[in-house]
């Protein structure tokens, strides 16, 4: 089954989210897509100096920018996932949008990574997946990716796609998704950002990787561009590595247990 994969790297403008998003989807519009995946924080930039500064981008899951995701989910029929400071309360969470026409959904970075302790509450959605097109994608978000656990989970429970929105400071990540590819058999979408922001710098690097773990697409460490691939998503059902080998059915979780 054919599935076509983008992925967007964008070079935000720090706090300017209207022209930010409109850059992203001048990008976007370039390509066909079923699934695209946009940066962690895509529209107004990460390095948060203040939880003020924090709070001000921050908006409700069902807030402006949801509406904006639908409305581009819905002219383009894909499904689009991207990364935001969300506001829920009295709480900041470090969240990815799911948008499609027919519906919106909220996921809260589990692992919440080094200054973003400072304003950003650890996530509690835990992870899911949602079908698109008849493919389940689940998401987790950039430092996410360092616990296996993230996307073991997100694949047990199905997640042929995962969807990775980042904003890479480390250099370990495009490299590392090649092994979460490939353990859980599934493919893996990463979604970065290039340049600098308040001195802190960005790796870029978004990359596509299949169930092999081998790369299907990565952009260079500064591009600024969207890049589609399209796979056959059924790969990913397979967990076979060998005839006699099924990665999932092997597994002896009881003495996985501390
Ligand atoms: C990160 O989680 N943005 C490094």
């Amino acid at each position: 089954m054919e599935f076509r994969i983008g992925v967007v790297q964008n070079s935000p403008k720090f706090l300017k989210a209207g022209p930010n998003i409109q850059a992203c989807f001048n990008l976007m519009d370039e390509f066909d897509a079923d699934l695209w995946v946009l940066p962690e924080f895509f529209a107004s930039g990460y390095n948060f100096k203040t939880r003020k500064e924090a709070a001000k981008c921050a908006e409700k899951a069902d807030g402006p920018l949801s509406k904006v995701l639908q409305a581009y989910a819905a002219k383009h029929d894909c499904a689009v996932v991207a990364g935001f400071p969300e506001k829920a309360g009295a709480k900041l969470f470090n969240s990815a949008l799911f948008a499609t026409a027919s519906k919106t959904r909220v996921y809260r970075k589990t692992h919440v990574f080094g200054g973003e302790k400072r304003f950003f509450s650890p996530g509690d959605t835990g992870f899911w997946t949602e079908k698109v097109k008849g493919v389940s994608v689940g998401v987790m978000i950039c430092f996410d990716w360092f616990f296996p656990e993230s996307a073991r989970t997100l694949a047990l429970k199905g997640a042929e796609v995962i969807a990775h929105p980042a904003n890479l400071v480390l250099p370990w990540c495009p490299e590392g998704m090649k092994i979460r590819s490939l353990e859980n058999r599934v493919f893996s979408a990463t979604a970065d950002r290039v340049g600098s922001e308040r001195g802190l710098g960005f790796i870029g690097q978004s990359q596509i990787v299949t169930p092999n773990g081998s790369l299907a697409v990565r952009l260079g460490e500064n591009e600024v561009r969207a890049a589609v691939v399209a796979v056959d998503a059924w790969t990913a059902k397979d967990k076979k590595v060998h005839p006699a080998c099924d990665l999932f059915e092997d597994r002896r979780p009881k003495y996985y247990a501390r």
